[in-house]
């Protein structure tokens, strides 16, 4: 599996520090990120792939930095938003899985055929031809991932994959993710997700206050809210 690596990475805004200095190594191949509303988690993931940059330390995948191999790691590493609205790009669904696709240069059947088989896999073929904007909020974030998937990264980073999801589309995303070969990374508040994860880390306001397997940290996320007014 790939290797994340937090060294001393912080980030702070305008003087106020929304994330402390986190290290950590991330070798595994199910990893689940839980906390608070507002406490880091999003902060976290988003320095993997460079959408942020830390304002001390750095992070690494496989030795890489996002501000020097940017477009390797970002060939590397698919970011699902939990926003999927604003992933969309293209007018047409069927042409917004295939954007992801541009930068490498495949011939068009390959391409064609690479999108046909990931819009069946997430119960989208009969959307192919529609706007992505007309679909509702769940099928756009099947949409997301499917647009994210097509590319087959080494690492799929997913923040809050199944808000807005029915059950049966959170089944499939669920079963989708979970079934994936690649190492996956979830930031969630739907904890049942991660009970055969191989790790979860408890983000409380900005540190890592926990870090272990899921049922230590979903027990200890759990005690902490507890012990919250
Ligand atoms: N560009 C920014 N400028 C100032 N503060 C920011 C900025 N981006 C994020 N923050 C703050 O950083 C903190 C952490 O945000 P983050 O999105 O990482 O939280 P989160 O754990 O993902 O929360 P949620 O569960 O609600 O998605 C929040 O208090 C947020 O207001
Ligand atoms: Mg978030």
């Amino acid at each position: 599996m790939p290797t994340i690596d937090f060294q001393g990475a912080s980030v702070t805004y305008d003087g106020t520090t929304v994330l402390e200095p986190l290290t950590a190594r991330l070798t595994e191949r199910r990893i689940g990120i839980i906390g608070s509303n507002g406490s880091g988690k999003s902060t976290t993931v988003r320095m993997i792939n460079g959408l942020i940059e830390p304002s001390t330390g750095q992070v690494l995948y496989d030795d890489l930095s996002p501000a020097k191999h940017g477009r390797d790691i970002r060939k590397r590493v698919g970011f699902v938003f939990s926003d999927a609205e604003s992933q969309i790009v293209m007018p047409r669904v069927v042409d917004d899985v295939a954007f992801s696709l541009r930068r490498f240069k495949l011939p068009r059947n390959e391409v064609r055929s690479r999108v046909d088989d990931a819009l069946a896999r997430f119960g989208l073929s009969h959307l192919a031809e529609n706007s992505p904007h007309t679909l509702s909020g769940g099928e756009k974030q099947m949409l997301a991932l499917a647009s994210v998937l097509v590319i087959e990264p080494d690492t799929i980073i997913a923040d809050e994959p199944t808000t807005l999801l029915d059950l049966r589309n959170r089944r499939r995303i669920v079963r989708e993710l979970t079934s994936l070969d690649q190492q996956l990374i979830v930031v969630t508040h739907d904890l049942d997700m991660l009970r055969d994860f191989e790790r979860v880390l408890v983000i409380d306001e900005g540190r890592l206050a926990y870090d272990g397997t899921p049922s230590d940290a979903i027990a200890f996320y759990t005690d902490l809210m507890d012990a919250k007014p």
